[in-house]
């Protein structure tokens, strides 16, 4: 049993799911044959991006090949010399990369600290665009970041607000557009970045904006304009995925299994507080420790994999727990016993993770 995949609506592995995307598939080009200036651009590229930059409440949007290029597209074309880019410190390696990208002074505040970010954004006013970013749920963490406070506070330094919305897509809001979408203030971010690869089954990414930002990045992204459009299949498996994605039946029963996991987690001293997100990052230290936990899970039939540097800061190494909508009671409190078990034979003291404080 897996405990560490993304698929967080369990859309992937779904073969019900499966024979629909192949139904729709059926009879299409299977590579689009070129980049989208060249010759690969489709209607289908079109009428996908009309439908996210709906869905996400902005006015455009733009096809990628995943979130990486996504972000390393983004950042890439909107940085130029002199603006300044201000960056939690948790944010997600492509956009890490995607900063290097760009020619902005980059301004990393600490983690979800709004105060922090107010006090440098105000040290660097008048320093050409200023940009802020953050993901909506942290990748490693689970956590949420502050977003009302920062569309807030993007407002008054009139700084535009990336937000990566990855591990949020499917999950939050009435029809699963995202944590923004949740708080109601979508069109107050002035860029989103999602990808297909995580709720919605599939692979590919986009980001969703202004008509002003979508052609910047038409000229500009070099992950754009460089590489190869998206496959037609990879379009239909996301037009298939979308309406379930929407509906909202798996999105409620991915909260009832993060339910789960934090009661379960919690009642054996693993865990402190409501679950926030699917993510639940469990022990935290020196890399051996994850590793060996992990390796003992295994053996007990769970595959959670062990993350460390240099995808987690040092002595943060960790499992990242993650709960889909196909799971049930019994799998959720089957893997806290062997957690606990495991971590009991290797001398692993409890350590309470949470999504809050
Ligand atoms: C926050 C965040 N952004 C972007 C990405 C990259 O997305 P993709 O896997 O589609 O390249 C990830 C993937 O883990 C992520 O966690």
């Amino acid at each position: 049993m897996t405990l560490c995949s993304n698929d967080y609506l369990g859309l992937a592995r779904d073969p019900a799911h499966s024979a629909a995307v192949m139904a729709a598939a059926t009879g299409l080009a299977t590579g689009a044959g070129a980049s989208r200036l060249v010759s690969g651009n489709l209607a289908s590229h079109e009428a996908l991006e009309g439908r996210l930059a709906a869905w996400t409440g902005q006015e455009a949007a733009l096809l990628f090949s995943s979130g990486y290029a996504a972000n390393a597209g983004l950042f890439g074309a909107l940085l130029q010399e002199g603006d300044a880019v201000f960056s939690d410190a948790l944010n997600h390696a492509s956009i890490i990369d995607g900063i290097r990208l760009g020619r902005a002074r980059k301004h990393v505040y600490a983690h979800g600290d709004v105060a922090a970010l107010e006090a440098l954004l105000a040290e660097h006013r008048g320093e050409g665009l200023a940009v802020i970013v953050t993901e909506s749920v942290f990748s490693m963490d689970g956590d949420l970041a502050p977003l009302a406070a920062l569309v807030e506070v993007a407002e008054r330094f009139e700084a535009l607000l990336v937000v990566d919305e990855a591990h949020a897509l499917g999950l939050y809001g009435d029809a699963g557009a995202g944590v923004l979408a949740s708080l109601g203030c979508s069109a107050k971010a002035g860029a989103v970045v999602g990808t297909f690869g995580k709720s919605l089954g599939a692979a590919g990414a986009f980001v969703a904006g202004s008509s002003l930002l979508r052609e910047l990045l038409v000229n500009r992204a070099r992950s754009f304009v460089f590489s190869t459009a998206p496959s037609p299949f990879s379009v239909a498996a996301v037009e298939v995925a979308l309406p379930v994605v929407e509906a909202g039946e798996r999105r409620a029963a991915a909260w009832r299994a993060a339910g789960w996991m934090a009661a379960a987690l919690e009642a054996r001293g693993w865990w402190q507080g409501p679950a926030r997100s699917l993510i639940f990052p469990i022990v935290g230290g020196a890399p051996e420790r994850a590793v060996a936990l992990s390796g003992a899970l295994l053996a007990r039939g769970y595959h959670v994999q062990a993350i460390r540097p240099p995808t987690v800061p040092v002595d943060t190494s960790r499992l990242r727990v993650t709960v889909e909508a196909t799971m049930t009671e019994e799998t959720v409190s089957g893997f806290v016993e062997a957690l606990d078990a495991s971590a009991r034979s290797l001398g692993i003291e409890r350590r309470a993770g949470s999504h809050v404080g």
